[in-house]
């Protein structure tokens, strides 16, 4: 693609792709909230630095949005080094990992998005990758077949997951350190959507930031979604300015309620409220009676349920709280009120 074929396509994503660069922290510092990870990641690229070498390895976890693939860019831009991108389902054969490493420079930073979906033929490729930075690679077939070890420029490795449970045991034991992202607090998120509204010039008062943030499931990428909703409302309806009021009325219109549920949310929980008596009932049936792919539940949903009290996961299925049936205004029925004396 030439220069600007490239330009026009960018200014023809939509418009939530084509505002993550420009929203997206460039410095450790502008990064908001996660203080432990941060404190973590001062010292281990402030070390790095002071010895002149990469820094280690370094693999984030976390449902989507929390920050993962602005921590790489980050620690490249920290690093002063360069920075190349893959991801787990991109690279299928052991010569496409193989290629990619081959052309690192000393100190590189690789950025492998979804590392949990790298084949387990190019994941044993990782391995000496990492710890010994070189790859045999095998040319030819058959009898003839020869092995030739290349030496690999010293580089860092940063992975991103949403699923830690599927990052195969050897894989996780190279890298230097392993690292969950959390929900973030409507504190920090409030500090994320003032920034993101000095940076695109929307009018928003601090009580308006809040009411955005404590709807934006604990999750940076929803408030700045949100945040562009609520002033589109707020263009249409009001003056274009964003207080309290419009903020609750913009996002009410669009479908995010008081405790920040969507609609697909709260799809699941009627789904297991209504249609299951509450459960338990598997992924797979839960999924299908909302039209979504068991992932998408179990990685994009689900978390944010459990993390908020509202669903559980035991070992027989999918089980509503009460605070879920709560929540639906339905009457829990007596068996979940049990449930929860259990944990009293
Ligand atoms: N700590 C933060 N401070 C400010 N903005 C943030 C922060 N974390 C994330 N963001 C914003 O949220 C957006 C989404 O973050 P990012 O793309 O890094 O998420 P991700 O964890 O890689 O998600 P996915 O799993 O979907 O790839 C970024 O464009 C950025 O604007
Ligand atoms: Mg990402």
């Amino acid at each position: 693609m030439s220069q600007r074929e490239e330009l026009l396509a960018g200014a023809l994503l939509p418009e939530d792709t084509a505002a993550e660069p420009g929203l997206r922290p460039g410095r450790l510092d502008e990064f908001v909230g996660q203080p432990e990870l941060k404190e973590h990641l001062h010292i281990i690229l402030g070390a790095a630095r002071a010895r002149s070498q990469p820094s280690d390895h370094l693999l984030f976890a976390g449902p989507p949005g929390l920050g993962k693939t602005t921590l790489a860019h980050i620690i490249a831009r920290e690093m002063d080094a360069g920075l190349h991108v893959s991801s787990g389902p991109a690279l299928e054969r052991a010569g496409d990992l193989a290629a990619i490493l081959s052309k690192l420079e000393d100190g590189d930073v690789l950025f492998i998005d979804e590392i949990h979906r790298l084949p387990r033929i190019v994941e044993e490729v990782m391995y000496p990758a990492m710890e010994d930075f070189n790859v045999d690679i095998v040319l030819g077939k058959g009898p003839a077949a020869q092995s030739v070890r290349l030496d690999l420029a010293k580089f860092t490795l940063v992975g991103a997951t949403t699923r830690t449970g599927l990052i195969t045991g050897p894989l996780r034991d190279r890298f230097g350190l392993v690292s969950r992202l959390d929900y973030y607090s409507p504190a920090d998120l409030e500090a994320i959507v003032a920034r993101a509204a000095g940076i695109l010039d929307i009018r928003v008062d601090q009580a308006g930031a809040a009411e955005i943030a404590h709807r934006s499931r604990g999750t940076p990428r929803i408030a700045n979604r949100l945040l562009r909703r609520v002033r589109d409302y707020a263009e249409i309806r009001a003056d274009g300015a964003i207080d309290h009021e419009t903020a609750a009325a913009g996002l009410n219109l669009f479908g995010v309620d008081e405790a920040g549920l969507d609609k697909l949310d709260r799809a699941i929980l009627s789904a297991l409220c209504e249609r299951f008596g509450g459960g338990p009932v598997g992924l797979s049936t839960l999924a299908i009676s909302v039209s979504e792919p068991p992932e998408t539940v179990e990685d994009v949903y689900e978390p944010f349920l459990i993390q908020q009290g509202l669903l559980m996961r035991t070992p027989r299925g999918r089980v509503a709280t009460p605070t879920a049936w709560q929540h639906l205004g339905l009457a829990p029925p007596p068996s979940a009120a049990d449930q929860s004396n259990l944990f009293d």
